[in-house]
């Protein structure tokens, strides 16, 4: 018996020396680990138990017991005191500086294309205009064929083209093929659409053209549809887009697809028509090419032109935002210089 309480006795100094050296939580637990675990120095000293006699087994439990109890009390004094010196350190080094000026946040907001786009959308939606996807990698017909360009036709020079290794199929070089797309969707119904997307010509970059740039294409089929609706549509566009009390002339002009085929320019809202540097000094911003279908395009899109008609528009988008917000150079738009993004 004596034998295993000094057992005890020795590891109970042992240990309570060992924990008052412990300075953090880890250490304490191994301390734990060491001492009162199931695999640890108590329980293989108690393990001797078994070979007691009956009499002295519940008096060298009993003292075991007092050893246990007097070990984990401390081991519960130790961590308290540990971790509130832990609590107290973490405090000092994660501390907050209340008195520090906060960091500005910057606002993220639409380009100035989707800005311009959005709007044009919703002047022409509240004309009754529904939007329309069209592809941007088109094939050669739709871009040009069903739309009156036929193979050699010089028309084709005036839109630099870049072609893909597959024969006929390019990247579109205007909004128009989807006049085809729409139409043979629709057709024999009216039409009254909008056609949104992305363009490319293998162009120089200028301060007025890029190589990638956005149309929106109007498209509206029906019948008795006339030049007069194409005005009426057009000055209430350049009305809600540059300010009441807009001007509307039509230039006289060429595609292929339509016919007759107009430029259309809106008074300039910034001079009121008399001349500054926006409107080059002539007082008329250009907004569109524009003009009514040519009958063999409304043919290829599937609509008898004895009892259909219809007319078309398709303005270019950073041009409309450009004027509107006064850029003066297209290339801007996509440098991703984020003072330009942040003024317009
Ligand atoms: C066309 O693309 C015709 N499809 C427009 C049309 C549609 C006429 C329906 C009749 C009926 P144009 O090549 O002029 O036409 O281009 C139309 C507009 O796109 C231009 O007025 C301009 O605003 C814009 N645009 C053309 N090329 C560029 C370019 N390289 N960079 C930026 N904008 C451009």
């Amino acid at each position: 018996m004596s034998d295993i309480v000094t057992q005890l006795e020795v590891l109970q100094t042992k240990a309570t020396a060992a924990l008052s050296a412990a300075s953090s939580s880890a250490e304490t637990e191994a301390w734990h680990a060491e001492y009162l675990s199931r695999k640890g120095k108590l329980t293989t000293i108690l393990r001797g138990l078994g070979q007691l006699s009956a009499e002295e087994r519940p008096v060298v439990g009993q003292k075991a017991n007092v050893i246990k109890g007097a070990l984990e009390s401390a081991l519960q004094e130790r961590q308290a005191a540990i971790s509130s010196v832990e609590m107290m350190a973490t405090l000092d080094t994660d501390a907050v500086d209340v008195t520090l000026p906060g960091r500005p946040q910057t606002l993220g907001k639409l380009h100035p294309t989707t800005q311009a786009m959005r709007e044009i959308l919703a002047i022409f939606g509240q004309m009754g205009f529904q939007t329309y996807d069209a592809p941007e990698v088109e094939t050669d017909d739709n871009n040009f064929t069903l739309l009156n360009f036929p193979p050699g036709h010089p028309a084709r020079e005036m839109q630099d083209t870049f072609f893909t290794k597959n024969d006929g199929v390019i990247l579109r070089t205007h909004t128009s093929p989807g006049q085809i797309r729409a139409m043979r969707e629709f057709a024999p119904e009216p039409i009254r659409v909008m056609l949104p997307g992305k363009c490319y010509r293998n162009e120089d970059v200028t301060t007025r053209s890029e190589m990638m740039f956005y149309q929106v294409e109007g498209l509206v089929v029906g019948k008795n549809i006339t030049m007069s609706d194409l005005k009426g549509v057009m000055l209430n566009y350049g009305n809600q887009m540059y300010g009441n009390g807009r001007e509307i002339r039509f230039r006289k002009a060429y595609f292929p697809f339509t016919e007759p085929s107009v430029e259309v320019d809106v008074s300039c809202s910034l001079c009121n028509g008399d001349g500054c540097r926006v409107c080059k000094q002539t007082g008329w911003l250009e907004i569109s090419g524009a003009g009514m279908v040519h009958p063999v395009v409304l043919k290829n899109g599937g609509y008898d032109p004895a009892i259909y008609s219809g007319f078309a528009f398709g303005m270019g988008i950073e041009r409309q935002a450009m004027m509107k917000r006064q850029v003066d150079d297209i290339r801007y738009f996509y440098s991703n210089d984020a003072r330009f993004l942040d003024r317009v």
